[in-house]
């Protein structure tokens, strides 16, 4: 047993679990995260125009490359349109903002972030509450400019995140280039389903954020000035701790296990090099018929959602937010 990987078009495969970059923006310490991730065999690495680390990652990358220690071929980099970036306008030079920032040529993937558009102010990598005003959002029109930045070389492949079904549907009765990829919230409490049947029919493969149940979601709000919510609090639910005694794993890798044999790649978070080298081992055990069913019944559904992209309150208003009721 190994790492599993995922066929990409283009012949590029992506690993069957990435570094989760949300939230690590101290220089030092997602420098220290990425050196040890990269050591203990990670080649496939999740960021977003939105989380402000790229130069971050650019800089490491490019320390790796240059010292021969990697090939810019065998990594598989992420990162993602911002929701200030959701307009045909501005598509080509938002990636190419980040392919600098990243210090690469091209991208592995390139993500739609949210549904949702808003105006894009200079200098922020989303407007302040003040200045945000929503925008007409037309997924057709967005997708012909994705398409274009795979026809450019900015990208081998292009993707969505968190798209709803009916949205996905529209980009594929008019695409000439598929939606490779869609990263959604996926974990014990909310494994979606029906959206994850939808994608795998459809030939998209699903990518889970929050694989662990975001435990550091309450000190992203409170640093946003928001309430603390409620957490599923998965790593302590005493049928992930009993699977994970079982296996001699600890709960995380239990979780992140269950997503991989769902066919779905993980992307946790970690800037603690030993969960980091804890997170990826996971391809060493084998979870029987009786654990995923027992896993599989922790499903609440949509009420264990936990990144539900209220931080930017204006967004529910768009016709085009993915969860109404
Ligand atoms: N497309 C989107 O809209 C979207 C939304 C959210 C997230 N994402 C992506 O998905 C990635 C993962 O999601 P996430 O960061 O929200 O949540 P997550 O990976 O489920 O959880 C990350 C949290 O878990 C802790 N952690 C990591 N490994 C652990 C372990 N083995 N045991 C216990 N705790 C552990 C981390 O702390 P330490 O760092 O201290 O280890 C961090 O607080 C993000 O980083 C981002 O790249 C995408």
């Amino acid at each position: 047993m190994g790492m599993v990987y995922m066929d990409m078009p283009g012949g590029k495969k992506m690993p069957g679990i990435g570094l989760g970059t949300w939230n690590a923006i101290d220089e030092t310490e997602l420098e220290t995260a990425l050196d040890a991730a990269l050591e203990c065999g990670y080649r496939h690495i999740d960021t977003a125009f939105f989380y402000e680390n790229e130069k971050i990652i650019g800089r490491v990358l490019h320390q790796w490359i240059s010292a021969g220690k990697v090939k810019r071929d065998d990594l598989y980099i992420v990162t993602k349109l911002a929701v200030s970036g959701i307009h045909p306008d501005r598509v080509e030079m938002m990636l190419k903002k980040s392919l600098e920032d990243l210090r690469l040529k091209y991208l592995d993937l390139y993500l739609v972030h949210f549904p949702v558009g808003v105006n894009y102010v200079e200098g922020h990598v989303v407007p302040p509450a003040s200045q945000m005003r929503l925008e007409h959002t037309d997924h057709v029109e967005l997708w012909k400019k994705m398409e274009e930045q795979v026809d450019a070389g900015r990208t081998k492949a292009i993707g969505l995140s968190n798209f709803n079904i009916r949205q996905i549907e529209r980009i594929l009765k008019c695409c000439r280039i598929k939606p490779a990829c869609l990263q959604i919230e996926i974990h014990a409490a909310m494994q979606q389903k029906e959206l994850v049947d939808f994608c795998h029919k459809n030939g998209i493969v699903v990518v889970a954020y929050c694989p662990l149940g975001a435990p550091g979601y309450n000190d992203f709000l409170k640093s946003v000035g928001q309430k603390p919510k409620e957490l599923p609090n998965m790593l302590q639910n005493p049928v992930v701790k009993q699977v994970a005694q079982k296996h001699r794993k600890s709960p995380g890798q239990v979780m992140l296990r269950f997503l991989i044999q769902r066919n779905i790649v993980p992307i946790p978070k970690s800037v603690n090099p030993s969960r980091i080298k804890e997170n990826i081992e996971v391809f060493d055990f084998n979870l029987d018929a009786g654990d995923m069913k027992k896993l599989s019944e922790l499903d609440i559904g949509e009420s264990a959602r936990i990144c539900d992209w209220k931080f930017f309150p204006a967004l529910v208003d768009h016709p085009e937010f993915p969860w109404k009721a």
